[in-house]
């Protein structure tokens, strides 16, 4: 089943508004979509939680129990899982890399960020697997900050995200409210960013992008 996992050593980096989105849409497009948040702080789970009976679902599972967790979802037909992992946690994002079929790596275009970076491409050189940078809350008009954050990401072996989200006011409002972004603002640049990542990410799983419904529920 479609996994996909998103890491990042970095606190804040954007690792849950990107697993609510990015799930989200797999939800709006008809796809049995569940995110696991392996995170302790469960802030992706919290996030369900003020979202109340909208999809897409979301479990908790300790980075040990991921495995099962999985195997569990795919016995009750689940077509896509997102996974959440915490900062600074050698264990959850290993896991978590082991099981994905596509690991995306939000990381801001910034120096500390990029630092972080350096330790998620060992890991994913010690797991065998490769990775996609999303470059996430791109101030505006910051070509230079951007083509010299993707060349670094580059020089430690990984690959970029055709996508990039900005930095969007829009991820961060809807998120408060357990929403997303083309809830609250449908025509914002941020839900436009979130729909072009969900084709993209479909056709890198080997699934259809499907057609948006009205509702996710
Ligand atoms: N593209 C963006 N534009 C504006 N705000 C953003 C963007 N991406 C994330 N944010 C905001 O940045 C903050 C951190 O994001 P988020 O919680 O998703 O990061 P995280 O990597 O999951 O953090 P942690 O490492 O603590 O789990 C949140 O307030 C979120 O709303
Ligand atoms: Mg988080």
């Amino acid at each position: 089943m479609p996994t996909v996992a998103i890491v990042s050593q970095k606190g804040g980096s954007g690792k849950t508004t990107l697993a609510c989105h990015l799930a989200t849409a797999g939800a709006y497009a008809g796809k049995k979509t569940v995110v696991v948040d392996t995170d302790p702080q469960a802030t992706a789970a919290a996030w369900a939680d003020w979202r109340g009976d909208y999809l897409p679902e979301v479990v908790t599972s300790p980075p040990a129990r991921l495995g099962k967790t999985i195997e569990k979802l795919s016995k009750q037909g689940v077509e896509l899982i997102v996974i959440d992992t915490p900062p600074h946690a050698d264990a959850a994002a290993r896991e978590a890399m082991k099981a994905a079929d596509l690991i995306l790596i939000p990381s801001r275009p910034r120096a500390f960020d990029l630092h972080a970076l350096e330790a998620t491409a060992e890991m994913l050189e010690f797991v065998g697997k490769s990775g996609h940078v999303l470059m996430n809350g791109v101030p505006a008009r910051a070509t230079k900050m951007l083509t010299d954050a993707q060349d670094k990401a580059k020089e430690l072996g990984l690959a970029i995200c055709p996508v990039l989200f900005g930095e969007r006011a829009a991820f961060h409002k809807s998120s408060g409210g357990g929403e997303v972004a083309s809830e609250g603002e449908p025509d914002s640049k941020a839900a436009e960013e979130v729909d072009a990542l969900w084709k993209w990410t479909a056709k890198q799983v080997g699934m259809t992008p499907g057609k948006k419904r009205k509702t996710a529920k």
